[in-house]
């Protein structure tokens, strides 16, 4: 169980993260240290959740680690290891397990009663919140236009692959998850201005 605290929390999770993916993956590495400072970027909205936040960044994709493989999907596969191994609080868990729309992916890997009857979903506002992360940081961690991303989430899937089946399944959630998060922003920084 991690240890609860601002610092401790969050560190927690990036030393598990980075043991995970830097040496093996490090472009997946990049990109993930690119989601974790876009929750930075929300502290104004979600408060004293941030560092849930941030953990669940710094996580979200250690499913795709190679020893953690087990079903393929890599939500899935991540939040077992995180409730199984890792010992991980629940909140994390849901969020790994279903972050970016992951329940589409689910549909398509006929894993969706295995993933609901695992794990429940999180609060939406969080759960947004870790979609427009991930959804506007490029694969080498940049901050892109979510339109920009799930484009080059196709290319590099190619047409047939499962991921851009269900990234096409899960364009109008993960759409209106980073359009409803850029306009709490929004609605923050014009409080902060006024
Ligand atoms: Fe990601």
């Amino acid at each position: 169980m991690p240890i609860v605290g601002h610092v401790g929390y969050t560190e927690w999770a990036y030393g598990l993260a980075k043991n995970l993916l830097a040496a093996e993956l490090p472009r997946r590495w990049a990109h993930t240290q690119g989601v974790a400072e876009q929750a930075d970027s929300l502290t104004g909205v979600l408060g004293a959740d941030t560092d849930t936040l941030i953990a669940a960044c710094l996580l979200h994709d250690i499913g795709y680690a190679p020893d953690l493989i087990d079903t393929g999907m890599h939500q899935l596969d991540g939040a077992r290891f995180l409730r199984d191994v890792a010992g991980a609080d629940d909140r994390l868990c849901r969020l790994v397990a279903y972050h970016s729309c992951a329940d589409n992916e689910a549909r398509q890997r006929d894993l969706f009663d295995v993933l609901a009857d695992e794990f429940d979903q999180e609060r939406p506002d969080l759960a947004r919140a870790l979609t427009y992360c991930d959804m506007t940081t490029g694969p080498d961690g940049r901050h892109v236009d979510v339109r920009d991303r799930l484009a080059e989430i196709h290319s590099r899937y190619g047409p047939d692959h499962v991921v851009s089946r269900s990234i096409a399944d899960a364009t109008p959630c993960i759409v209106a998850s980073v359009r409803s998060v850029q306009a709490a922003l929004s609605d923050v920084r014009q409080a902060d201005a006024g």
